[in-house]
């Protein structure tokens, strides 16, 4: 196939024009393990209650993965299911970044794996930033079309949480879930206008003094540790529900964007309490926040590509509406994306 260079993709620019290549979102994709486990089945193992989780965070249920369920397979399948959405070949693929914490390897990385399986060709790596992993790795996928080193990319959340739980302390493994989303991104020409379709901007923060209030105990390089998630819930609750406030506010003021332009909210799926703090702030009516939590649970960088790949099953989702993606998670990482579709 004879693909255009990322210069011919640029539009002659008009004097006092500003061209620039967009990031166009061309297909949404997931994986949902097959096995779901209720709220009241971990209160046969744990003392707890599916009335205290629905109520503290909105989760009724999770998927979690079967041992062929491994990162890279439930990566894989949400990629090809972003392509086929597309109507995209694995040729169109030059770049494949991939969130997670939970790779199979140390390496080679989840991407590559994923790339191999696909049958692609380009460049390929994993980006570590938790939760927020989804948002990092849409950012640098932006940053790569805009300089025109690559002009199809799969942006990929992959997490396999239920195995880096301690399935004795109610306070954490009931929170999370597995699962795979990816996005396909197109290049192609814009004004630099707001009303451009595709990535309108990200927003990435860190404050890595924050480390201890959420954290995996171990790794490779530590294996005698145990390798489980810890949390401080009511401190990232917090955290959370302030930088979050911040980011929305950050997101549309770079914009020149009034809060009433949003169409859909697409939070990171972690607590429904915190999801509603910022949807109350933008003054969304709830029919305009994407939810997942309720059936996913949260699956940390794969929890905003699920939802979204959710919210485009059902047909909801239209050209030209505003996207504001925006999530928290350990490092602490956070930040904003503005997408128009
Ligand atoms: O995705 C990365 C970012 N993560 C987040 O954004 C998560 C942020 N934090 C949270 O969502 C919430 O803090 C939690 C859902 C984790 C916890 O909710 P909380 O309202 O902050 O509860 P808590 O930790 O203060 O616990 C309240 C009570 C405690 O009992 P006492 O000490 O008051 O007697 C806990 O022991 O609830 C107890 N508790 C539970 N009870 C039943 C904690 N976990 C459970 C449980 N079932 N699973």
């Amino acid at each position: 196939m004879d693909l255009p260079t990322a210069q011919d993709l640029l539009p002659r620019a008009d004097p006092g024009g500003r061209a620039v290549l967009r990031a166009v979102l061309a297909g949404i994709g997931g994986y949902l393990p097959e096995t779901v486990v209720s709220n009241d089945d971990l209160a046969r193992t744990v003392e707890t209650s599916d009335a205290w989780i629905r109520e503290r965070t909105g989760i009724g249920q999770r998927h979690i993965a079967q041992k062929h369920e491994s990162c890279a397979f439930m990566a894989t399948r949400a990629a090809a299911a972003a392509l086929a959405d597309a109507g995209a070949e694995a040729a169109e693929v030059d770049a494949i970044i991939l969130a997670t914490a939970t790779p199979d390897e140390a390496f080679p990385a989840t991407a590559l794996r994923v790339q191999a399986a696909l049958g692609a060709g380009g460049f390929g790596f994993d980006l570590s930033a938790a939760c927020s992993g989804f948002i990092y790795a849409l950012s640098m996928a932006d940053a790569v079309i805009r300089t025109g080193q690559a002009r199809g990319v799969l942006v990929i959340g992959s997490e396999v949480y239920s195995r880096i739980l301690n399935w004795q302390d109610r306070n954490t493994c009931v929170l999370f879930g597995d699962g795979a989303g990816a996005v396909f991104l197109r290049a192609a020409p814009g004004t630099g206008l707001g009303s451009d379709r595709g990535i309108l901007s990200t927003h990435l923060h860190a404050d890595g003094r924050l480390g201890d209030i959420l954290y995996v105990d171990g790794a490779v390089g530590q294996p005698e540790r145990s390798g489980h998630l810890v949390m401080h819930g009511k401190e990232v609750f917090r955290h959370a529900v302030h930088r979050l406030s911040e980011a929305v506010d950050e997101a549309l003021a770079a914009n020149g964007l009034e809060r009433d332009a949003v169409d859909w909210l697409v939070p990171h799926q972690a607590n429904m309490r915190i999801v509603e703090s910022i949807r109350k702030r933008l003054g969304l009516p709830l029919e305009r926040v994407v939810r997942s939590i309720e059936r996913h649970a949260n699956t940390s960088a794969a929890s905003i590509p699920l939802a979204l790949a959710e919210v485009h099953g059902q047909g909801k989702l239209r050209p030209g509406q505003l996207l504001l993606l925006e999530a928290l998670g350990g490092g602490l990482t956070w930040g904003s994306a503005l997408v128009r579709l």
